[in-house]
């Protein structure tokens, strides 16, 4: 059993299908739509080493010529370099306006094949196929692709919509168990802004081998998650507003992630630290969070960094880089109580550090 969900954005409506083993059958009923005799694929190393023959397998046989690109893993790939080696692939194999590209891996590949595909020849059908759990969840949802600059993460990039999202729950049998709990980061982040039976249901990460965990109730979860998703996306496509909200944890984490050069820590683990301050913060500016609803989950990390090669200053201005920072001021997604998430701007470095210092405590 499959489920989709409609997603709405200025570009028009597109389904997102969260299913076991559909990978093929999506693909056969959603390209030939395109009538071009060849497509494109942009496929992240990992994936294209433990799932190539299913993907030639469902492709070779729709079109007489499939190009593919292989990404090498990591967010380094997120740069101006891989970007401009995506748009010389697409150029140089003559791509045209009506013919698709396919995005398969996680959130880097996504954000730098979708970038790509959004910049070529002014954007050309995109098709997202995301291996992750984070990617399934949050960042094949939504439209946001782009890459990073040394001045930040994220700073290059543009809105554009897929034309369709085939999360296929098989790719995940692969994915490392560090990289499930990257994903579960984002899962509690929608738990925590907006349903709180996503933090119920989350809780079969608690379970011994929860990699084997049945595919339905994985689809389940991945479902709520991407419904919330497009339910915020159709509120506020382009981020003026309520979409802010799902930068929950992010401004502190994006600071960590710089602080750690993008590699000591990975953008999952500063999510989970980043709501915990997130939610420090929330608490010293006057909410009642009656229970910390996320603490069980923080034995399930295991961090490679420690306090002490931090430093406050370091974070507090990077965090004052983030393009999320409005006037002089940073502002916060914070939680007024759970599931009412707030933007307040907090101007006293004091408060920030003690939010730092109890994020720091899980260290
Ligand atoms: N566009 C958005 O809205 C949005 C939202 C959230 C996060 N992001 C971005 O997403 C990125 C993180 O994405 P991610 O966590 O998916 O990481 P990732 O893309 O780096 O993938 C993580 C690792 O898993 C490997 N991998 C992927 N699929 C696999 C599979 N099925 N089997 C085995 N290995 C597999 C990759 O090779 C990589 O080593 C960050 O750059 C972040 O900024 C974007």
């Amino acid at each position: 059993m499959s489920n989709s969900i409609k997603v709405k954005s200025a570009a028009g409506l597109y389904e997102a299908v969260i299913g076991n083993g559909v990978l093929k059958e999506e693909i056969q009923k959603s390209l030939p739509d395109y009538n071009d005799d060849t497509i494109f694929t942009i496929i992240d190393e990992n994936v294209n080493r433990f799932h190539s023959d299913l993907i030639d397998d469902s492709l070779n046989h729709l079109f007489d010529t499939v190009h593919k690109l292989i990404i090498p893993e990591g967010e380094e790939s997120k740069s101006i370099l891989s970007w401009s080696r995506c748009v010389d692939f697409l150029l140089k194999n003559g791509i045209r306006r009506n013919t698709p590209v396919l995005v398969i891996g996680g959130g880097v590949t996504g954000d730098l094949g979708g970038f790509a595909a959004a910049s070529v020849l002014r954007g050309v059908p995109l098709f997202h196929i995301p291996t992750t759990l984070l990617s399934m969840v949050d960042s094949s949802i939504g439209g946001k692709t782009g890459i990073n600059h040394h001045m930040g993460k994220n700073l290059v990039g543009a809105f554009y919509q897929p034309k369709r999202v085939i999360a296929d729950v098989m790719f995940l049998e692969t994915l490392p168990e560090n990289e499930w709990i990257n994903g579960l980061s984002e899962i509690l982040k929608y738990g925590a802004i907006r349903d709180r039976s996503i933090i119920d249901d989350a809780e079969l990460f608690l379970k011994d081998n929860f990699k084997s965990t049945d595919p339905q109730q994985l689809i389940g979860l991945i479902s709520k998650c991407v419904q919330v998703k497009a339910d915020i996306v159709k509120e506020d496509e382009f981020e003026s507003g309520v979409r802010a909200f799902l930068n929950f944890g992010h401004t502190f984490a994006h600071a960590l992630e710089r602080s750690c050069g993008y590699s000591k820590i990975s953008h999952g683990e500063a999510v989970y630290l980043g709501m915990q301050a997130a939610c420090k913060l929330s608490s010293l500016t006057g909410s009642e969070l009656e229970s910390d609803l996320l603490e069980k989950f923080s034995s399930l990390y295991n961090y490679r960094v420690s306090k002490e090669e931090l430093s406050y200053d370091e974070l507090l201005q990077h965090m004052n880089s983030d393009k999320k920072k409005t006037d002089q001021f940073i502002r916060f997604v914070l939680l007024k109580t759970w599931q009412h998430p707030v933007l307040k701007t907090v101007n006293d470095n004091t408060l920030i550090r003690k939010a730092w210092e109890a994020a720091f405590d899980k260290l």
